[in-house]
């Protein structure tokens, strides 16, 4: 196996799995949010821990030792779209934080706080479904469609 096939099967890998905790996590607000209770935010916040802690580290893998910087080096005109890429992990990093500090505050004690919440929570999914997928469409281009990473 080659070091890009490497490369593409981790990164299935490691979308799959993701996708896998994004249920849990829309599981854990759905149940939050039907009925507000102190163990429902608390199973919402440790789904949020574990998301994110696997997000961070495959936004490492991607922006370090994974596809970007093979990407930009040898399939060069898909260099914006990479950037782009780049730049919604910042997006995604920024709205999960915002959850966690919103989730700091007696949520169930305001509507505002609330609705806000959902809103956010709802954006940060829809983000990370897009850029999901625009990787993925990514990988198909340069992978199955241009000959892979290497030149
Ligand atoms: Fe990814």
């Amino acid at each position: 196996m080659t070091e890009t096939q490497d490369l593409r099967r981790q990164m299935h890998k490691e979308h799959q799995e993701l996708r896998i905790l994004q249920e849990d996590l829309v599981t854990a607000f759905e149940a939050f949010c039907e009925d507000p209770l102190p163990h429902h935010g608390e199973r919402f916040r440790e789904a949020l821990e574990h998301f994110s802690a696997s997000l961070e580290r495959h936004f490492d893998f991607e922006e370090a030792g994974g596809y970007m910087n093979f990407v930009v080096d040898r399939r060069p005109h898909h260099t914006a779209e990479v950037e782009k890429l780049r730049r919604e992990h910042d997006l995604l990093r920024t709205g999960i934080e915002r959850l966690r500090e919103e989730l700091s505050h007696d949520l169930v004690g305001s509507e505002d706080l609330m609705r806000e919440f959902k809103k956010d929570f709802v954006e940060l999914i829809r983000l990370f479904g897009r850029h999901e997928q625009a990787e993925r469409e990514l990988t198909m281009d340069v992978y199955w469609l241009e000959g892979g990473y290497a030149s």
